[in-house]
């Protein structure tokens, strides 16, 4: 592109102290979405021709990089630190500074509004191209202008300057056109302005608004852009955190909606920016899909499931339940009310059912725990039956153990497993039984604690044991 030639660059402010939110976190790394403002600002610029990008921070600087980088925003973007919060004038000034010698275009954009899309982003480029302009900003109309700058126009409806609410006379603060905070501007322009701006408002700071002005003094063309004002939404409190949060929720889920994803009731559905879901998945209402997840094809979420940093695999079924940090395999199902904790992988269509509760543990294929269990630390086989009540003891006070259930073993009803154990392949354990030490292939251990019968595993009646009854879903347990 012809901009590349000459240089297209961005400024993000965020070294704002954000009083208005109390807290002591940065006001851009508040997350909207599951995803922090400023990442939210970086991801729309992400896909523009820049050649640089210069994020100006307070003092706490390091903490947004730390932010940016550990959500992947690293590449070619640099830091620049505003000592004391002395206006958005001031600010930009330092990110100039930190860009080098001015040439091209310069994108301004606010590290606190987050909605800001990379289409609009394109249009403003364009616009100030085919205008030869000095600046061009994003304005919108709005019912209640108040805490933002009023677009001021002359007669023949040319923008005339910006003026900040504390400054604007009572005729002034009845505009409806705020202005956004988004800006292209001629880079050489920008700088011989910025050097005119004072601090002579009613904050006494220096305005990065003011360069309109000067710009309009000398008959430098100005083109404002008109958007929807739910796109130039700033977060200056925790009420509007909350109102870009829900913004953005929803065109996530009008996005994944388009991709070809059913989402029976967007408005009970949380999904967080940084989730992808394949086609024909169904998320049910009162759902959350957090952090790093996965959805695959045709599978089902919810009704009322927390997922977090998870893998959820094609037609797989997950329904009143917690899943973290955990792989749940194609055709897997999983809950009602189960919970999965950190490092849980089922395999292909295994099973954990109601009131299973999981961490640390592989299940293989076809391995069902249909309920009220508790596997911890444990690697179950394949084909492998696990009966309701039965408990891995994986903690022995001090440390934690191993369990090890091979393929095609049965567990009985309430069998507690001591850990560290090793239960063969084809075992059984009778109802109730303590398992201590090791089960060979193919035996049968049965009582407390559990005595073992060589070659006797398969004397249990697989169909009809002294486990619980499960003949609703037509599986043993
Ligand atoms: C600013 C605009 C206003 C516009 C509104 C849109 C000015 C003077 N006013 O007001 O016209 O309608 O945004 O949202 O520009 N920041 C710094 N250093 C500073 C001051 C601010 O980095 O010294 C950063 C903040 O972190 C924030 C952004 O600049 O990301 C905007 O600052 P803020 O104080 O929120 O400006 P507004 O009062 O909202
Ligand atoms: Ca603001």
């Amino acid at each position: 592109m012809a901009e590349t030639a000459e240089g297209v660059a961005a400024i993000i402010l965020a070294a704002g102290d954000g009083t208005r939110l109390k807290s002591k976190r940065p006001k851009v790394l508040h997350p909207a979405a599951g995803r922090p403002l400023l990442c939210h600002v970086l991801a729309a610029l992400e896909p523009l021709p820049l050649d640089r990008r210069v994020v100006v921070g307070s003092r706490r600087w390091e903490e947004l990089r730390a932010t940016a980088e550990e959500a992947g925003f690293s590449n070619g973007i640099s830091y620049a630190v505003q000592e004391a919060p002395q206006g958005t004038g001031d600010a930009v000034r330092i990110g100039m500074e930190a860009l080098g010698p001015a040439r091209g275009v310069v994108f301004v954009l606010f590290g606190d509004t987050p909605l800001i899309e990379t289409d609009t982003l394109y249009r403003m480029l364009d616009a100030h191209h085919a205008a030869g302009a000095g600046a061009t900003f994003l304005t919108a109309l709005v019912q209640d202008s108040s805490g933002y700058g009023r677009v001021v126009r002359g007669a023949n409806g040319v923008v005339e300057r910006i003026v900040e609410e504390g400054d604007a006379s009572v005729a002034e603060r009845r505009i409806q056109e705020i202005n956004g905070g988004v800006y292209v501007f001629d880079a050489a322009l920008l700088a011989e302005m910025l050097a005119k701006v004072d601090r002579e408002n009613a904050q006494g700071e220096y305005y990065l608004t003011d360069v309109i002005r000067l710009l309009r003094l000398q008959d430098i063309p100005v083109v404002a852009i008109r958007t929807v004002a739910d796109e130039l939404s700033g977060v200056n409190n925790r009420s509007q955190l909350a109102y870009v949060s829900g913004l953005i929720r929803h065109r996530v889920c009008e996005r994944w909606m388009a991709e070809g994803v059913s989402i029976v009731d967007p408005r009970t559905t949380y999904i967080d920016s940084t989730v992808s879901i394949e086609r024909d998945a169904t998320i049910h209402p009162f759902t959350f899909l957090e952090g790093n997840t996965h959805v695959a094809e045709a599978a089902e979420v919810g009704p009322q499931t927390r997922v977090v940093d998870s893998r959820i695999g094609a037609g797989a079924t997950v329904t009143f339940a917690v899943v973290r940090s955990s792989e749940i395999g194609p055709e897997a199902m999983v809950g009602p009310f189960a919970s999965l904790r950190p490092g849980v992988k089922l395999a292909r269509g295994a099973k954990l059912g109601t009131f299973v509760e999981s961490k640390n543990s592989s299940i293989g294929e076809g391995s069902k725990a249909p309920h009220l269990s508790y596997l911890g630390d444990a690697d179950v086989g394949r084909g492998v039956n696990v009966g309701a009540g039965t408990i891995t003891c994986n903690w022995d006070g001090r440390e934690k153990h191993r369990t090890v259930i091979d393929d095609d073993a049965y567990i009985s009803s309430d069998t507690m497993l001591v850990a560290p154990t090793h239960i063969g392949k084809r075992a059984a354990t009778g109802a109730g039984a303590v398992i201590k030490g090791d089960v060979p292939d193919d035996a049968l251990a049965v009582g407390v604690p559990a005595r073992i019968l060589e070659g006797r595993g398969d004397l249990m009646d697989r169909a009809g044991s002294g486990s619980s009854d499960s003949s609703e879903e037509g599986e043993d347990s």
